[in-house]
C-alpha cells in the first residue's frame, strides 16, 4: 500500500516535473498599467521592467531594467538607451524629472527629461526643447534588442 501511494504520487508528479521550465513569457507589467493609467501609451517602456515603485501620493516612480536596454523607436529610429534604473514623477499626462531614458540624435546622446502628453501626440522634453511624435508610435512595447543571457 505505501508503495503503491508512493508510485501514485510519483506518477502525478513526473509529468509536471519534466516539464522544462517554460521560457519567460515577457508581457506588459504593472509600470505599463500605470502609463495606460496617466494616458500614456506601454511603448514609452521596454517589455522587460523587472521592478517597480511608485509612490501613488507624489507620483515618484522608480523602475528597473533588466540591465542596461538600447530600443530603437519609431517613426524616425532614434536609439534609446535605458539605464538599469529610471526614475522620475508621474501625473495624469505628465511624466516629469525623468533621469535614465536617452536618445542618440545629431551624434549626441540627450537626456528626455519629461514626457507629455498633448492630444495624439506625446512631447518629449530633450535638452531645453520639445519634440511632438503621435503617441500611436508608442503603442507597443518592444523588447531590448541585443539578447542576454537568460539568467
Ligand atoms: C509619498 O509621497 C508623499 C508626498 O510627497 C510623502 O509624504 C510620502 O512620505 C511618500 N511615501 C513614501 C513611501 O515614500
Amino acid at each position: 500500500m505505501k508503495i503503491s501511494l508512493y508510485l501514485l504520487s510519483v506518477l502525478i508528479l513526473l509529468p509536471v516535473s519534466l516539464q522544462d521550465p517554460s521560457p519567460e513569457v515577457k508581457k506588459p507589467t504593472r509600470a505599463h498599467a500605470e502609463l495606460t493609467n496617466h494616458g500614456f501609451p506601454i511603448g514609452l517602456l521596454p517589455l522587460s521592467v523587472n521592478d517597480y515603485f511608485l509612490n501613488q501620493t507624489s507620483g515618484d516612480f522608480s523602475l528597473f531594467l533588466n540591465g542596461a536596454c538600447k530600443i530603437t523607436l519609431p517613426p524616425d529610429n532614434y536609439i534609446a538607451t535605458y539605464s538599469n534604473k529610471v526614475t522620475g514623477r508621474i501625473s495624469q499626462g505628465k511624466i516629469a524629472e525623468l533621469q535614465g531614458i536617452r536618445v542618440r540624435a545629431f551624434f549626441k546622446s540627450w537626456s528626455i527629461t519629461g514626457i507629455r502628453s498633448s492630444g495624439d501626440n506625446l512631447v518629449f522634453e530633450v535638452a531645453g526643447i520639445t519634440a511632438k511624435y503621435p503617441s500611436k508610435n508608442f503603442d507597443e512595447s518592444l523588447d531590448c534588442e541585443g539578447k542576454r543571457s537568460s539568467s
